[in-house]
């Protein structure tokens, strides 16, 4: 049974077409994906934490219900993901004992601190920006609940990377403190930004499996190639400048030439040690506890409903 599994599999993947949840798959691949799906959930989850400490200090009610209105966005998308990493089999409360205990990964940006307003800005910018990069090709990926989920994510992604733009094209054409003030935002979120595709190819251990099995469509560097070539043309537009004086495209090997990323601080990031890991695990924990009294509600709720029915 197995082996027509495999054969059945096989021939699914290479016309390009959808595996779904009750068709057979190798242990491998449910295991890849169970694991690229959380950490995505786990991402967007903690994801919430550097834009939701500033919706108090919005600097207007309009940017107060936008930034809302984002924030909400992203723990959607969490959920979303946790249901599609569910179909392949673990529960969500094991998903999130992984997080909570801090074994389980999510994206190395949300790591770092969102100090100023023009933060929103370049988070929207940047962060969303590669978000989207990475994740379009995800809505093909053969793994049908991921590949549905991210179309729906996709277009908000793009209603967010295009909040933060505008958050950034204001503030550039402000005073000299806040045109200051944006630049220096970049600065600071250019490079994470840049880390967020992964560890170059030559580095990458599961790159090659996972396009053999059309989860990744394109490898780390391909997709940070594509990211840097569209903000560099868009940061024309902001009348701001990127943080990297050696980027140029290199006609001949037909690429852009980006500084060399401190894989080091990368590495501290992602095994716990970025500058505000701690804090967002312990923000994740308490907000877990204290939403304690809902999950018990609700499972309430849904007993007394089975209960009536039977
Ligand atoms: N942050 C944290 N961990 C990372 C990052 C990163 N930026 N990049 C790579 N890693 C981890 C991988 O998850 C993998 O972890 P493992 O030890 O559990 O195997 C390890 O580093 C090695 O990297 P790769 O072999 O390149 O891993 P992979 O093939 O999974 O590629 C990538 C990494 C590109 C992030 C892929 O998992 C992906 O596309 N994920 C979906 C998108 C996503 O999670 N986005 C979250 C941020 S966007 C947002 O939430 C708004």
């Amino acid at each position: 049974e197995e082996r027509a599994g495999q054969a059945r599999f096989d021939e699914i993947i290479a016309k390009d077409s959808r595996i779904e949840p009750r068709d057979w798959m190798p242990e491998g691949y449910r295991k890849t994906l169970t694991r690229q799906i959380s950490q995505h959930a786990h991402s967007e989850i903690i994801g919430m934490q550097p834009e939701a400490n500033w919706i108090t200090r919005a600097p207007s009610l309009k940017r107060k219900a936008i930034l809302m209105a984002k924030v909400q966005d992203e723990a959607g998308h969490g959920l979303y993901l946790y249901s599609a990493a569910e179909t392949l089999g673990t529960p969500r409360d094991e998903l999130n004992d992984q997080l909570l205990s801090g074994r389980a990964k999510y994206s190395s940006i949300f790591n770092y601190p969102a100090r100023t307003w023009a933060d929103m800005g370049a988070i929207g910018w940047l962060v969303d920006g590669a978000a989207i990069a990475n994740q379009v090709p995800l809505c093909r990926a053969s793994y049908g609940p991921y590949g549905r989920a991210m179309v729906r994510v996709c277009k908000e992604e793009s209603f967010h990377q295009r909040q933060g733009f505008e958050i950034l094209l204001e503030l550039a054409n402000g005073t000299a403190e806040q045109k200051q003030m944006a630049q220096d935002a970049v600065n600071r979120f250019y490079e994470p930004s840049l880390m967020m595709f992964g560890p170059p190819d030559g580095d990458s251990p599961n790159s090659q499996q996972s396009m053999a099995w059309n989860i990744k469509r394109f490898t780390n560097d391909d997709l940070r190639q594509r990211f840097v070539g569209m903000i560099v043309e868009q940061v024309k537009v902001l009348g701001l400048t990127l943080p990297d004086p050696e980027l140029r495209f290199d006609e001949t090997a037909g690429q852009w030439i980006h500084k060399e990323l401190n894989w080091d601080e990368f590495k501290a990031v992602i095994s716990g040690h970025g500058p505000c890991n701690a804090q967002r695990l312990a923000r994740r924990r308490e907000a877990h506890e204290n939403g304690a009294w809902v999950r018990e509600a609700a499972a309430a709720y849904a007993a007394r409903q089975t209960e009536k029915v039977a």
